[in-house]
């Protein structure tokens, strides 16, 4: 879709549908055309009243500077942030324009204070307009090739505004990126699927990159992704990619993601029910390779290696045994209790790598474990770790972008039951309590040395069962908004 910034007042640039967000505490347009000023006080008044409740619309006769406007009242969406609503309403708006075929749209977000919201407006487009559709003979492509957005904004935020239309386009298109790569079966993401994207990614927006084959992983001595994937037909990668900013910098960042294409469980084989969505247990990884195609255009004052540990988890007479015990990186010996517990395997050799590339600070990424879903469901994702600082960082910069999340504590006494007489650590906990805080105390074993670390327990926001928010049901790329802000403020007090 094309995405347009107008200066100049409404009467000079008419659309087809104007769409303005009403707010109790932030005015956000400011409206040269009567007719359309006196049906936003009508709204305005029906809210108020309640006796209006989802939307106010209405076409206005001809000669107007728009088709028809339809009015949304922020403090309706509750649960969110009036930046968080201008995005869904941004989303809302576009979905009506492509039901009644409105092809100009507009959103007022033209007062002096609103300019920060000119990023969100295009960020509530481009996620809203997202459809996974390449599998459906089904498909309605009118916002993408037929529809524009018109965002009008005041004339004081001319040079800002186009730098956060582009930062916001970019980021968004990232996103975007990610969720096609999630919501792709497993048949086709595999491994050596990942792998070349993840080239090509890095040829396109000036990464470096590595990629290790099976025969590179074992020869190294990263024997979980090796062991993770022994039952696949095809076989683990790993992938680094640098983004190495334009001045040296003191600090380097390491993003691990967890890239199982597909998870059965391996022998210990998931239940049937909903198996279809470990297609997207790679959403780690995804989310690790498009911040860094992010980063690779936005260059931040920050040197950022990604990792991402790709496997497919199969059952086979090849695949790894409960029971198993394996040599990690790091030199523990891992006992593999349960072969479904395999995120944390392939997540100890990209921990392993982090270390090797000289990270001053860590952040895994993964759809690590179910219990984080039971305990925060599926709208907040989980945050561990040994730095409080590193930990507040993922928190403010998940809340500028409507991604939350919750911090876990990592509790001492727990690790005991990550014992076994038989080797350095058991790769599930006695018990069964506490899932998600027992994975990260796993995790914690294979941080190199006084290193800051967050881990980011994201099975929950991994994949909609319906649509929320701007998002349609599905993949949401959760993670990618939060680490490439992340990075941005790096430098930044908390
Ligand atoms: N990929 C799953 C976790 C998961 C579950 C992600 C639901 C998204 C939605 C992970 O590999 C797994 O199977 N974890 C097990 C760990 C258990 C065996 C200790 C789990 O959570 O049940
Ligand atoms: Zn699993
Ligand atoms: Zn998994």
């Amino acid at each position: 879709m094309n995405v347009k910034l107008s200066f100049t007042p409404i009467s000079k640039t008419p659309v087809d549908l104007l769409a303005v967000v009403l707010d109790e505490e932030t005015t956000l347009h400011d409206i040269d055309d009567k007719r359309i000023v006196e049906h936003v006080a009508r709204a305005a008044a029906g809210f108020r009243e309640k006796t209006l409740k989802r939307e106010y619309f209405a076409t206005l006769g001809e000669g107007a500077s728009a088709g028809a406007v339809v009015v949304y009242w922020s403090p309706q969406l509750k649960s969110w942030n009036l930046w968080e609503n201008v995005k869904t309403f941004t989303a809302r708006t576009l979905r009506l324009a492509r039901d009644y075929r409105m092809a100009k749209v507009g959103v007022v977000v033209n007062t002096r204070d609103s300019g920060p919201f000119v990023g969100k407006v295009v960020e509530g487009a481009v996620l809203g307009g997202y459809t996974f559709d390449r599998y459906r003979q089904e498909k309605d492509e009118f916002l993408a090739k037929d529809a524009s957005l018109t965002i009008f904004v005041h004339k004081d935020h001319e040079t800002d505004a186009e730098a956060r239309k582009s930062r916001y386009l970019w980021v968004s298109d990232n996103v975007n990126r990610a969720r096609d790569l999630i919501n792709e079966p497993g048949a086709v993401v595999t491994p050596e699927v990942f792998a070349s994207t993840a080239t090509d990614i890095a040829r396109e927006v000036d990464l470096e990159s590595e990629t290790l084959d099976p025969a590179a992983l074992e020869a190294r001595g990263y024997h979980g992704i090796a062991r993770v994937g022994a039952g696949s037909d095809h076989p683990g990668r790993m992938v680094v990619l640098r983004m190495v900013p334009r001045k040296a910098s003191k600090e380097t960042l390491a993003i691990v993601g967890k890239g199982i294409t597909f998870d059965t469980g391996g022998i210990s084989l998931k239940p049937g029910d909903k198996m279809w969505e470990m297609k997207g247990d790679m959403a780690g990884a995804a989310a690790t390779l498009f911040t860094m195609r992010a980063l690779g255009r936005l260059r931040p004052q920050l040197k950022v290696v990604g990792i991402l540990c790709c496997a497919e988890n199969m059952p086979d007479a090849k695949a790894q045994r409960p029971g198993d015990i394996f040599l990690a990186k790091n030199g523990k010996s891992i006992q593999v209790d349960n072969t479904d517990a395999e995120g944390r395997l392939v997540l100890a050799d990209g921990l392993a790598r982090a270390g090797e590339e000289g990270a001053t600070h860590v952040i895994d990424i993964a759809t690590l474990t179910g219990a984080v879903l039971r305990a925060l469901g599926p709208s907040v994702a989980g945050v561990m770790g040994n730095d409080p600082e590193l930990i507040q960082r993922v928190i403010r910069s998940g809340a500028n972008h409507g991604e939350a999340w919750w911090e876990l504590p990592l509790v001492e006494e727990y690790k005991e039951s990550l014992k076994t007489p038989f080797a350095d650590v058991n790769n599930i906990a006695a018990g069964g309590l506490a899932g998600a805080i027992t994975a990260g105390l796993f995790l914690r074993e294979f941080i190199p040395e006084k290193t800051p670390w967050a881990h980011l327990d994201i099975a929950g926001p991994m994949f909609r069962d319906k649509d929320w928010k701007y998002y349609e049901t599905g993949a949401i790329g959760f993670g990618v908004k939060t680490l490439v802000d992340l990075c941005e403020r790096f430098r930044d007090p908390v």
